[in-house]
């Protein structure tokens, strides 16, 4: 039987974007940005994406195109009988740690969607809507109910397949995401005290640059665009044979990195125009946003905008993670398409119940002195993924024959032998030695 792929390159670049954007971007990023310094972090952020990112990335396509399956069954391909199988064993593994946090997460993002259209933010003060967020996230039912919502929307886009459910999908909400974004932006940046915003976000005060934050940076590129487990391997593997993986690749790079920053532009002035605190971390979007929703003209309409294009985002990054799991269970444990997803999705939606309940009844349950949520985000951002991408890396840069990278980067044609001796010696060296330093860094070896 013939492996389903995607049926254009723009539909390609979608789905990609769309796992690569996501919560993370409109999310994590102001945040991040908002409590590291902004415009320093920023640049350091910059120099990772396309400095590390871009080749990390082509790693993975290289990986992905080559092998033609799921990451545990790329690996067996490419290098049969040897164990970096493994490594795609836990790519799965990953992938189903961190879809159940991000689906508790994307579950508030439904539920504030629903407070945005029944005008639940109005008249209300700071205080009042800073409770609002913490009543309804400890809450030992409704973020439940979401963060299963949530998922069986996943599934149901995964079971329709490759074309029909994913890239369908990807097709109407990246660019509706993009045209939500844009509204945002005009809004708050014609804001008045909007500069002070973007002066935050783009000049770079480097005093306020700590190791710390360098770290951050490269975990947040990680993140940011879904590197370092395998997801972007198996959308790889959907890819034609005839595309050109690198002008994919910066294609992707450069969307990604455009949405953070324009969510930083639409954040950031919003939050210095109202005067409250940049560095509120997590809780910028679902206790600070509202606030200043609330204190805008139209806010009622910029809020619902607001947390659709978020839910939008959510859910084109979320169905990537599954989808990892529904390649394997498939591809190498012979499953159909709609078994695989049902078992997918029920164990990750169990999983994501332990998460959803660390903020209420379960608070007090820790492994290793955290919640089941932040353990489960701090493994996978700061064990899993930084691991991942020096394996992948060296996977291509020393496993691979040279001949097969070649011949994948160049679609079988010619690739720039300068840009390819290049991406060589990043691959081989720079890459997983920087990523090394990330990962003993967030062991704690430089505090
Ligand atoms: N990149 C997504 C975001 O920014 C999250 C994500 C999707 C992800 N797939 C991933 C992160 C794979 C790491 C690995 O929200």
């Amino acid at each position: 039987m013939a492996r389903e792929g995607f049926g254009s390159r723009f539909g390609a670049i979608m789905a990609l974007a769309g796992s690569a954007v996501g919560l993370g971007n409109i999310w994590k990023f102001p945040y991040e940005a908002g409590s590291n310094g902004g415009g320093a972090f920023m640049l350091v952020y910059l120099f990772f994406v396309f400095v590390i990112g871009i080749p990390v990335m082509l790693s993975e396509f290289v990986i992905g195109r080559r092998g033609q399956r799921n990451p545990f069954g790329s690996f067996k391909t490419l290098t049969p009988g040897t164990r970096w199988f493994w490594f795609g064993g836990l790519s799965i593994f990953a992938a189903a740690i961190i879809l159940s946090y991000y689906g508790t997460v994307a579950g508030w993002t439904l539920e504030y969607v629903a407070y945005a259209i029944g005008d639940t933010f109005h008249g209300r003060s700071s205080e009042d809507i800073g409770l609002l967020f913490s009543d309804f996230v400890s809450n030992s039912y409704k973020p439940l109910l979401w963060q299963v919502g949530f998922m069986v929307l996943c599934g149901i886009i995964i079971m329709s397949g490759v074309k029909n459910g994913i890239e369908r999908c990807v097709k109407t909400m990246m660019p509706a995401l993009f045209v939500l974004i844009l509204l945002l932006d005009i809004r708050a940046c014609t804001l008045d005290g909007a500069a002070e915003g973007l002066k935050f976000l783009f000049v770079p005060d480097f005093s306020k640059l700590t190791f710390n934050s360098v770290l951050n940076a490269l975990g947040q590129s990680f993140f940011s665009l879904s590197l370092g487990m395998g997801a972007l391997m198996t959308y790889a593997s959907y890819i034609s044979r005839n595309e050109n993986l690198t002008s994919i690749s910066v294609r992707v790079v450069v969307a990604d990195t455009f949405v953070s920053i324009l969510a930083g532009m639409a954040i950031l002035p919003a939050v210095f125009a109202f005067g409250v605190d940049p560095s509120a971390g997590p809780n910028l979007v679902y206790i600070t946003l509202p606030q200043v929703f609330d204190a805008m003209p139209l806010g009622y309409v910029w809020g619902i905008v607001f947390f659709v294009l978020l839910t939008f985002a959510a859910l084109t990054s979320a169905i990537s993670l599954l989808e990892v799991c529904v390649a394997y269970l498939t591809e190498e444990l012979k499953f159909k398409r709609l078994s695989a997803t049902a078992l997918s999705t029920g164990v990750i939606a169990a999983l994501g119940v332990l998460c959803t309940l660390s903020f209420g009844p379960m608070r007090d349950f820790t492994i290793f002195g955290r919640t089941f949520f932040d353990a489960f985000d701090a493994l996978s951002s700061n064990i899993v993924l930084p691991v991942g991408g020096i394996f992948i890396c060296l996977f291509v840069g020393w496993k691979m024959k040279t001949m097969s990278v070649y011949s994948e980067l160049s679609s079988g044609g010619r690739y720039p032998m300068g840009m390819f001796r290049i991406f060589m010696f990043i691959v081989k060296y720079v890459a997983p030695a920087a990523i090394l330093l990330i990962l003993l860094g967030a062991i704690g070896i430089f505090k």
